[in-house]
Protein backbone atom coordinates (compact mmCIF):
# COMPACT_ATOMS: atom_id res chain seq x y z
CA UNK A 1 0.00 0.00 0.00
CA UNK A 2 1.27 3.97 -0.77
CA UNK A 3 2.79 5.21 2.36
CA UNK A 4 1.45 8.67 2.93
CA UNK A 5 3.91 11.47 2.54
CA UNK A 6 2.94 13.38 5.82
CA UNK A 7 0.17 14.18 7.77
CA UNK A 8 -1.88 17.04 8.47
CA UNK A 9 -3.32 15.91 12.04
CA UNK A 10 -4.45 13.05 11.24
CA UNK A 11 -5.11 13.30 7.42
CA UNK A 12 -2.84 11.60 5.19
CA UNK A 13 -1.08 13.35 2.30
CA UNK A 14 0.25 11.27 -0.14
CA UNK A 15 2.66 13.07 -2.57
CA UNK A 16 5.05 16.24 -2.32
CA UNK A 17 3.90 18.75 -4.77
CA UNK A 18 1.26 21.35 -3.81
CA UNK A 19 -0.43 23.48 -6.52
CA UNK A 20 -0.25 27.14 -5.04
CA UNK A 21 -3.19 28.47 -3.80
CA UNK A 22 -3.84 31.42 -6.87
CA UNK A 23 -6.86 33.75 -7.32
CA UNK A 24 -8.06 33.21 -10.75
CA UNK A 25 -6.66 31.06 -11.69
CA UNK A 26 -6.82 27.55 -8.83
CA UNK A 27 -10.74 27.31 -9.18
CA UNK A 28 -12.29 23.90 -9.60
CA UNK A 29 -11.58 23.55 -12.88
CA UNK A 30 -7.55 23.64 -13.13
CA UNK A 31 -7.21 22.39 -9.58
CA UNK A 32 -9.24 18.98 -10.82
CA UNK A 33 -7.11 19.04 -13.97
CA UNK A 34 -3.91 19.76 -10.95
CA UNK A 35 -4.66 17.16 -8.16
CA UNK A 36 -5.36 14.38 -10.94
CA UNK A 37 -1.88 15.06 -12.51
CA UNK A 38 -0.15 14.95 -8.99
CA UNK A 39 -0.85 18.25 -6.81
CA UNK A 40 -1.36 16.19 -3.06
CA UNK A 41 -3.93 18.54 -2.20
CA UNK A 42 -6.27 20.92 -3.94
CA UNK A 43 -6.39 24.44 -2.39
CA UNK A 44 -8.94 27.14 -3.30
CA UNK A 45 -8.26 30.56 -4.01
CA UNK A 46 -8.33 32.67 -1.16
CA UNK A 47 -11.65 34.05 0.02
CA UNK A 48 -12.51 37.18 1.56
CA UNK A 49 -14.49 36.55 4.64
CA UNK A 50 -16.26 39.65 4.24
CA UNK A 51 -17.96 37.97 1.65
CA UNK A 52 -18.43 34.59 2.43
CA UNK A 53 -20.43 36.48 5.63
CA UNK A 54 -23.57 37.72 3.75
CA UNK A 55 -26.74 35.79 3.24
CA UNK A 56 -26.56 31.81 3.93
CA UNK A 57 -23.03 31.40 2.63
CA UNK A 58 -21.79 34.52 0.91
CA UNK A 59 -22.01 35.70 -1.89
CA UNK A 60 -22.77 33.85 -5.31
CA UNK A 61 -18.64 34.69 -6.22
CA UNK A 62 -17.44 33.53 -3.22
CA UNK A 63 -19.40 30.37 -2.94
CA UNK A 64 -18.42 29.60 -6.16
CA UNK A 65 -14.99 29.90 -5.25
CA UNK A 66 -16.20 27.37 -2.77
CA UNK A 67 -17.23 24.41 -4.65
CA UNK A 68 -15.43 20.86 -5.15
CA UNK A 69 -15.20 18.12 -6.68
CA UNK A 70 -14.96 14.85 -4.23
CA UNK A 71 -12.16 13.39 -6.29
CA UNK A 72 -9.95 16.64 -5.09
CA UNK A 73 -9.78 15.38 -1.58
CA UNK A 74 -8.06 16.73 0.37
CA UNK A 75 -9.67 20.29 -0.64
CA UNK A 76 -8.27 23.02 1.30
CA UNK A 77 -10.67 26.32 1.74
CA UNK A 78 -8.04 28.99 1.93
CA UNK A 79 -9.94 32.66 3.78
CA UNK A 80 -8.64 36.05 4.64
CA UNK A 81 -9.78 38.71 6.71
CA UNK A 82 -8.79 41.43 9.51
CA UNK A 83 -11.50 40.34 12.24
CA UNK A 84 -10.88 37.58 14.50
CA UNK A 85 -14.55 37.11 15.55
CA UNK A 86 -15.50 37.18 11.62
CA UNK A 87 -12.76 34.87 10.45
CA UNK A 88 -13.88 32.62 13.16
CA UNK A 89 -17.95 32.62 12.47
CA UNK A 90 -17.26 32.04 8.85
CA UNK A 91 -14.95 28.90 9.41
CA UNK A 92 -17.36 27.61 11.26
CA UNK A 93 -20.03 27.76 8.59
CA UNK A 94 -18.36 26.76 5.77
CA UNK A 95 -16.70 23.46 7.88
CA UNK A 96 -20.48 22.83 7.08
CA UNK A 97 -19.55 22.66 3.20
CA UNK A 98 -17.02 19.91 4.09
CA UNK A 99 -13.56 20.87 3.17
CA UNK A 100 -10.96 18.79 4.92
CA UNK A 101 -9.24 21.55 5.84
CA UNK A 102 -9.83 25.30 6.68
CA UNK A 103 -6.22 27.50 5.82
CA UNK A 104 -5.46 31.32 6.61
CA UNK A 105 -4.01 33.56 3.79
CA UNK A 106 -1.56 35.40 6.16
CA UNK A 107 0.88 36.15 2.47
CA UNK A 108 -1.17 38.11 0.31
CA UNK A 109 0.54 41.82 0.06
CA UNK A 110 -1.82 43.40 -2.40
CA UNK A 111 -1.91 46.82 0.13
CA UNK A 112 -5.67 47.47 0.29
CA UNK A 113 -5.68 43.53 1.93
CA UNK A 114 -2.44 43.96 3.89
CA UNK A 115 -2.84 47.27 5.25
CA UNK A 116 -5.89 46.74 6.39
CA UNK A 117 -4.51 43.85 8.40
CA UNK A 118 -5.50 40.84 6.26
CA UNK A 119 -3.06 38.59 4.52
CA UNK A 120 0.24 39.35 5.24
CA UNK A 121 -0.96 42.30 7.49
CA UNK A 122 -1.52 39.57 10.34
CA UNK A 123 1.98 38.85 10.78
CA UNK A 124 2.15 42.32 11.99
CA UNK A 125 -0.18 41.43 14.79
CA UNK A 126 1.47 38.07 16.16
CA UNK A 127 -1.04 38.01 19.63
CA UNK A 128 -3.92 38.57 17.31
CA UNK A 129 -2.35 35.15 14.77
CA UNK A 130 -1.67 33.51 18.70
CA UNK A 131 -5.77 34.06 18.81
CA UNK A 132 -7.41 33.40 15.99
CA UNK A 133 -5.46 29.86 15.45
CA UNK A 134 -6.57 28.62 19.01
CA UNK A 135 -9.96 29.47 18.78
CA UNK A 136 -10.23 28.04 15.45
CA UNK A 137 -8.81 24.77 16.45
CA UNK A 138 -10.70 24.82 19.22
CA UNK A 139 -13.88 25.73 17.60
CA UNK A 140 -13.87 23.75 14.35
CA UNK A 141 -13.52 19.80 13.52
CA UNK A 142 -11.11 19.93 11.02
CA UNK A 143 -7.59 20.99 10.98
CA UNK A 144 -6.53 24.57 10.82
CA UNK A 145 -3.18 25.49 8.33
CA UNK A 146 -1.70 28.63 7.57
CA UNK A 147 0.03 30.60 4.45
CA UNK A 148 2.81 32.67 5.56
CA UNK A 149 5.04 35.03 4.24
CA UNK A 150 8.58 36.07 5.82
CA UNK A 151 7.17 39.16 7.47
CA UNK A 152 6.38 42.81 6.32
CA UNK A 153 9.53 43.62 5.35
CA UNK A 154 13.03 43.36 5.54
CA UNK A 155 13.46 45.05 9.21
CA UNK A 156 10.66 42.98 10.25
CA UNK A 157 10.99 39.36 9.42
CA UNK A 158 9.64 37.51 12.17
CA UNK A 159 8.70 34.64 10.39
CA UNK A 160 9.90 32.91 13.08
CA UNK A 161 7.72 33.94 15.89
CA UNK A 162 4.76 33.40 13.66
CA UNK A 163 5.32 30.11 12.74
CA UNK A 164 6.28 29.00 16.23
CA UNK A 165 2.90 31.07 17.54
CA UNK A 166 0.83 28.98 14.65
CA UNK A 167 2.08 25.72 15.92
CA UNK A 168 2.01 26.49 19.76
CA UNK A 169 -1.58 27.56 19.14
CA UNK A 170 -2.51 23.67 17.20
CA UNK A 171 -1.96 25.32 13.46
CA UNK A 172 -1.41 21.23 11.78
CA UNK A 173 0.82 22.79 8.58
CA UNK A 174 2.54 25.89 7.58
CA UNK A 175 2.94 26.98 4.20
CA UNK A 176 5.88 29.68 3.81
CA UNK A 177 6.57 31.90 0.88
CA UNK A 178 9.68 32.49 0.86
CA UNK A 179 9.92 36.43 0.57
CA UNK A 180 8.24 39.58 2.94
CA UNK A 181 5.14 40.93 2.41
CA UNK A 182 7.13 44.43 1.23
CA UNK A 183 9.12 42.02 -1.88
CA UNK A 184 5.85 41.10 -3.33
CA UNK A 185 7.29 39.14 -6.22
CA UNK A 186 10.93 41.13 -6.46
CA UNK A 187 14.33 38.79 -5.34
CA UNK A 188 14.73 35.60 -4.86
CA UNK A 189 12.67 33.80 -2.53
CA UNK A 190 15.02 32.80 0.31
CA UNK A 191 15.06 28.81 1.14
CA UNK A 192 17.35 29.64 4.14
CA UNK A 193 14.23 31.17 5.93
CA UNK A 194 12.16 28.35 4.75
CA UNK A 195 14.89 25.16 5.98
CA UNK A 196 15.04 27.52 9.54
CA UNK A 197 11.14 27.28 10.04
CA UNK A 198 11.49 23.36 8.96
CA UNK A 199 14.29 22.91 11.26
CA UNK A 200 12.39 24.07 14.47
CA UNK A 201 8.55 23.03 13.58
CA UNK A 202 7.61 19.80 14.15
CA UNK A 203 3.86 20.05 12.43
CA UNK A 204 4.77 19.89 8.55
CA UNK A 205 6.49 22.47 6.52
CA UNK A 206 5.45 23.40 2.83
CA UNK A 207 8.00 25.65 0.85
CA UNK A 208 7.16 27.86 -2.05
CA UNK A 209 8.65 30.17 -3.86
CA UNK A 210 10.56 30.44 -7.09
CA UNK A 211 10.30 26.56 -7.70
CA UNK A 212 10.08 26.47 -12.02
CA UNK A 213 11.64 23.10 -12.72
CA UNK A 214 11.91 19.85 -11.88
CA UNK A 215 15.42 21.10 -10.63
CA UNK A 216 14.10 23.11 -8.52
CA UNK A 217 11.59 20.73 -6.91
CA UNK A 218 14.67 18.42 -6.00
CA UNK A 219 16.59 21.33 -4.61
CA UNK A 220 14.58 22.65 -2.74
CA UNK A 221 13.26 19.51 -0.86
CA UNK A 222 17.22 18.64 -0.62
CA UNK A 223 17.94 22.04 0.91
CA UNK A 224 15.29 23.10 3.32
CA UNK A 225 13.97 19.36 3.99
CA UNK A 226 10.23 20.89 3.33
CA UNK A 227 7.64 17.99 3.45
CA UNK A 228 5.90 19.24 0.26
CA UNK A 229 6.54 21.83 -2.00
CA UNK A 230 4.10 23.92 -3.09
CA UNK A 231 4.04 25.68 -6.95
CA UNK A 232 2.42 28.62 -8.44
CA UNK A 233 3.47 30.59 -11.17
CA UNK A 234 5.20 27.12 -12.92
CA UNK A 235 2.06 25.54 -12.80
CA UNK A 236 0.16 27.86 -15.12
CA UNK A 237 0.65 26.49 -18.80
CA UNK A 238 2.94 23.75 -17.49
CA UNK A 239 0.48 21.50 -14.64
CA UNK A 240 3.00 18.74 -15.53
CA UNK A 241 5.46 19.60 -13.50
CA UNK A 242 2.87 18.17 -10.72
CA UNK A 243 4.36 15.09 -12.33
CA UNK A 244 8.07 16.56 -12.41
CA UNK A 245 7.72 16.42 -16.19
CA UNK A 246 9.60 20.06 -17.19
CA UNK A 247 7.35 22.01 -20.03
CA UNK A 248 9.87 20.84 -23.13
CA UNK A 249 9.06 17.57 -22.33
CA UNK A 250 5.62 17.41 -23.00
CA UNK A 251 4.51 16.56 -26.49
CA UNK A 252 2.16 19.18 -28.60
CA UNK A 253 -0.01 16.39 -28.59
CA UNK A 254 -0.35 15.86 -24.77
CA UNK A 255 -0.44 19.87 -24.38
CA UNK A 256 -3.60 19.91 -26.77
CA UNK A 257 -5.30 17.59 -25.27
CA UNK A 258 -4.96 19.02 -21.80
CA UNK A 259 -6.30 22.13 -23.40
CA UNK A 260 -9.34 20.68 -24.71
CA UNK A 261 -10.05 18.82 -21.19
CA UNK A 262 -9.03 21.89 -19.48
CA UNK A 263 -11.75 23.81 -22.06
CA UNK A 264 -14.24 21.45 -21.67
CA UNK A 265 -14.24 21.60 -17.48
CA UNK A 266 -14.24 25.44 -18.15
CA UNK A 267 -17.56 25.41 -19.89
CA UNK A 268 -18.81 23.14 -17.84
CA UNK A 269 -18.23 25.23 -14.58
CA UNK A 270 -19.23 28.73 -15.33
CA UNK A 271 -21.11 28.12 -18.93
CA UNK A 272 -20.07 28.88 -22.57
CA UNK A 273 -19.54 32.59 -22.36
CA UNK A 274 -17.69 33.50 -18.88
CA UNK A 275 -16.09 29.82 -19.37
CA UNK A 276 -14.23 30.53 -22.46
CA UNK A 277 -13.32 34.55 -21.39
CA UNK A 278 -11.93 33.36 -18.29
CA UNK A 279 -9.80 30.18 -20.22
CA UNK A 280 -7.68 33.08 -22.15
CA UNK A 281 -5.32 33.62 -19.64
CA UNK A 282 -4.18 29.88 -19.60
CA UNK A 283 -4.53 29.21 -22.95
CA UNK A 284 -1.83 32.50 -23.29
CA UNK A 285 0.35 29.92 -21.20
CA UNK A 286 -0.14 26.94 -22.66
CA UNK A 287 0.77 28.14 -25.98
CA UNK A 288 3.77 30.52 -24.84
CA UNK A 289 6.53 28.91 -26.65
CA UNK A 290 4.67 27.01 -29.42
CA UNK A 291 6.26 26.22 -32.65
CA UNK A 292 7.15 28.89 -34.36
CA UNK A 293 4.65 27.96 -37.82
CA UNK A 294 1.36 27.90 -35.13
CA UNK A 295 2.76 31.14 -33.71
CA UNK A 296 0.11 33.10 -36.19
CA UNK A 297 -2.51 30.79 -34.18
CA UNK A 298 -2.05 33.08 -31.14
CA UNK A 299 -4.22 36.11 -31.36
CA UNK A 300 -6.94 33.79 -32.83
CA UNK A 301 -6.69 31.69 -29.77
CA UNK A 302 -6.83 34.55 -27.36
CA UNK A 303 -9.35 36.54 -29.08
CA UNK A 304 -12.08 33.66 -30.48
CA UNK A 305 -15.50 34.04 -28.64
CA UNK A 306 -17.14 30.20 -29.82
CA UNK A 307 -15.73 27.26 -28.08
CA UNK A 308 -16.45 25.82 -32.11
CA UNK A 309 -13.93 28.02 -33.45
CA UNK A 310 -11.76 27.51 -30.26
CA UNK A 311 -11.93 23.21 -31.33
CA UNK A 312 -11.16 24.52 -34.82
CA UNK A 313 -8.07 26.54 -34.08
CA UNK A 314 -6.49 23.61 -32.08
CA UNK A 315 -7.38 21.42 -34.92
CA UNK A 316 -5.57 23.02 -37.22
CA UNK A 317 -2.28 23.68 -34.85
CA UNK A 318 -2.56 19.35 -34.66
CA UNK A 319 -2.45 19.54 -38.75
CA UNK A 320 -0.08 22.44 -39.15
CA UNK A 321 2.55 20.76 -36.67
CA UNK A 322 2.53 17.43 -38.04
CA UNK A 323 2.79 18.62 -41.66
CA UNK A 324 6.24 20.16 -40.32
CA UNK A 325 9.05 19.37 -43.26
C1 LIG B 1 -2.00 35.18 -9.84
C2 LIG B 1 -1.64 34.79 -8.43
C3 LIG B 1 -2.63 34.68 -7.48
C4 LIG B 1 -2.31 34.30 -6.16
N1 LIG B 1 -3.31 34.14 -5.26
C5 LIG B 1 -3.01 33.61 -4.03
C6 LIG B 1 -4.05 33.23 -3.14
O1 LIG B 1 -5.25 33.33 -3.43
N2 LIG B 1 -3.68 32.73 -1.93
C7 LIG B 1 -2.37 32.57 -1.56
O2 LIG B 1 -2.07 32.11 -0.46
N3 LIG B 1 -1.38 32.92 -2.40
C8 LIG B 1 -1.67 33.40 -3.62
N4 LIG B 1 -0.67 33.65 -4.51
C9 LIG B 1 0.73 33.36 -4.11
C10 LIG B 1 1.14 31.93 -4.51
O3 LIG B 1 0.34 30.98 -3.82
C11 LIG B 1 2.62 31.67 -4.20
O4 LIG B 1 2.84 31.83 -2.84
C12 LIG B 1 3.55 32.61 -4.96
O5 LIG B 1 3.16 32.74 -6.31
C13 LIG B 1 5.00 32.12 -4.90
O6 LIG B 1 5.12 30.86 -5.48
P1 LIG B 1 5.70 30.64 -6.98
O7 LIG B 1 7.07 31.25 -7.00
O8 LIG B 1 5.74 29.14 -7.15
O9 LIG B 1 4.77 31.33 -7.92
C14 LIG B 1 -0.95 34.06 -5.81
C15 LIG B 1 0.02 34.18 -6.78
C16 LIG B 1 -0.29 34.52 -8.07
C17 LIG B 1 0.81 34.61 -9.10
Amino acid sequence: MLKPSFFVNKLPIYGDLILAPMAGFSDLPYRSICRALGSAMSYTEFVNVDELSSGKNGSKRARQKLCYRENERPIVFQIYGHDVDRIVNVAERIQELGPDIIDINMGCYVKKIAERGAGAGMLRKPKSVALLIRRLVNILEIPVTAKIRLGWDEDNKNYMEIARILEDNGASLVAVHGRTKSQAYKGKADWDAIAHIKQHLSVPVVGNGDVCTVADINRIKSYTKCDAVMIGRAVIGNPWILQRKDKQDVTLTDRLNLVRKHLKLNLEFYGLDKGLILFRKHVAKYIEDAPENVKHLRIPLLTCEQASDFEELLFSINKETHTLP
